[in-house]
């Protein structure tokens, strides 16, 4: 459930228009509903109220400094996976005891500054990064929480860029060879085993990928804790999927009780790490209508945002549902919705039946809350869009449209000699 809906044909966020927002602020624009985001936080964290467990929300998935700070005073924690979310947690006021840091690659000065700030736990892909991390924490006189990202080899039947837990993908460690890795963390001095952790894919919409993955991971539990290794967090990682068109996956609560079941009362905390879940539907997109154009039969509607605002379209050829802000009775269209880039994968829909669009008039791409602003770029040199939070009848910017400036900050002609 959300807060975008149509009152007397128009659409609201809680119960500011929409229009309105776009008026103050101009387009593209985000926009985010505060009371969505607290609701699926709550709906998902709250499913797990029979289990010890931590939420740590994804940064990825949405890093405003507003969104993760509304999750901070949730009690939520943070899944990052660089220094530079670790930076923006921290700036939101998130507990550092509450932070687990995934990734395949860190780097050296990101796993310092994780370690100074005191975080939960590492989740650590390959041995290589298990002897930095156990010299870095050496050289810092500290000991780091580690668990082992392991990959239990499990098809969770999503899109193949964002599934994470076969065999073939390069996350995680073989859970048929990470008993050798655990002796050999276990055998560091600087390291301490905190846990195990995995994370199989993103927009699933089945649980039993999960309930196969858990079932893989308690018997690694199980295998370390007889070796005298013991494991006081399994971390389950994210991604539970929603609906952008006509998926139906699970709500959190049959997630949650699945997996609750599958934990029973004692062992490990249990760590999750939602993203989409919880901001995908919580934001969308609103743009202007430029132009519209028809050549070959095709009708083109051109937007004023584009692939560099929300990629996923043509990254991943996902849908995003397309609504007026405003509806008249003007019927619908089978058209292209495209944006200014220089690209032919500058699209947002494609031979998709539409309301019947004219220049002038404000769209709504639907579910873009999560994996929107966070991978919007800079590309055609287009300022990236602003971002806005309604609370009631209330809206703030929460990060301002970037400026001309913005767009060659850092940037200089050097001084070389004349040719
Ligand atoms: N934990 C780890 C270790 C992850 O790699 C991810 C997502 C999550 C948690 C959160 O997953 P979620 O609950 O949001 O599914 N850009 C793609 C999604 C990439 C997901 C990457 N990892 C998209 O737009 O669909």
């Amino acid at each position: 459930m959300h807060h975008f809906q149509y009152k007397n044909n128009e659409l609201y966020c809680e119960t500011v228009r929409v229009a309105d927002v776009a008026r103050a602020v101009g387009t593209p624009l985000y926009l985010y509903s505060r009371r969505t985001l607290r609701r699926h936080f709550r709906a998902f964290d709250g499913a797990f109220d029979g289990v010890r467990h931590l939420t740590c929300f994804s940064v990825k998935s949405n890093p405003n400094l507003a969104v993760l700070n509304l999750f901070a005073r949730e009690g939520g924690g943070m899944d990052i996976v660089s220094g530079g979310e670790l930076y923006r947690a921290l700036r939101a006021g998130v507990d550092p005891g509450k932070i687990v840091f995934s990734g395949v690659g860190k780097g050296a000065q990101d796993m310092a500054d994780a370690l100074a700030a005191g975080i939960l736990m590492f989740n650590v892909e390959s041995v290589q990064e298990l002897r930095k991390l156990n010299d870095i924490a050496g050289a810092a006189g500290k000991t780091a929480p580690v668990a082992l990202r392991v990959n239990p080899d499990v098809d969770p039947g999503t899109h193949p860029y964002i599934s994470t837990g076969l065999r073939e993908n390069k996350f995680g460690i073989d859970i048929r060879e990470a008993m050798e890795h655990y002796a050999a963390a276990a055998g560091m001095d600087h390291l301490r085993v905190a846990g195990v952790s995995c994370h199989i894919g993103s927009q699933l919409t089945e649980v039993s990928p999960f309930v196969a993955a858990l079932r893989k991971v308690k018997d690694l539990v199980r295998r370390l804790e007889e070796r005298g290794i013991p494991v006081e967090y399994l971390d389950l990682g994210g991604g539970l999927g929603i609906t952008y068109d006509r998926e139906t996956p699970p709500h959190p609560k049959a997630y949650a009780e699945a997996i609750a079941g599958e934990m029973g009362g004692s062992g490990p905390t249990l760590i999750l790490e939602p993203g989409r879940v919880i901001a995908g539907n919580a934001g969308i997109l609103v743009t202007e209508v430029l132009y519209t154009k028809v050549s070959n039969d095709k009708t083109f509607v051109i937007v004023d945002a584009g692939m560099n605002d929300l990629m996923r379209p043509s990254l991943y050829n996902s849908y995003h549902a397309i609504e007026p802000v405003r509806k008249s009775r003007r019927g619908t269209v089978v058209a292209d919705v495209v944006g200014p880039i220089c690209e032919s994968g500058d699209f947002f829909a494609k031979a998709r039946e539409l309301y019947a669009f004219e220049p002038g008039d404000l769209a709504a791409i639907m579910s873009a809350g999560a994996y929107g602003f966070s991978m919007a770029s800079n590309y055609n040199s287009r300022p990236r869009a602003c971002e806005v939070m309604v609370d009631g009848d209330r809206f703030e910017v929460i990060r301002e449209r970037e400026t001309r400036e913005d767009l060659v900050r850092g940037e200089r002609i050097p001084g070389f000699p004349a040719d």
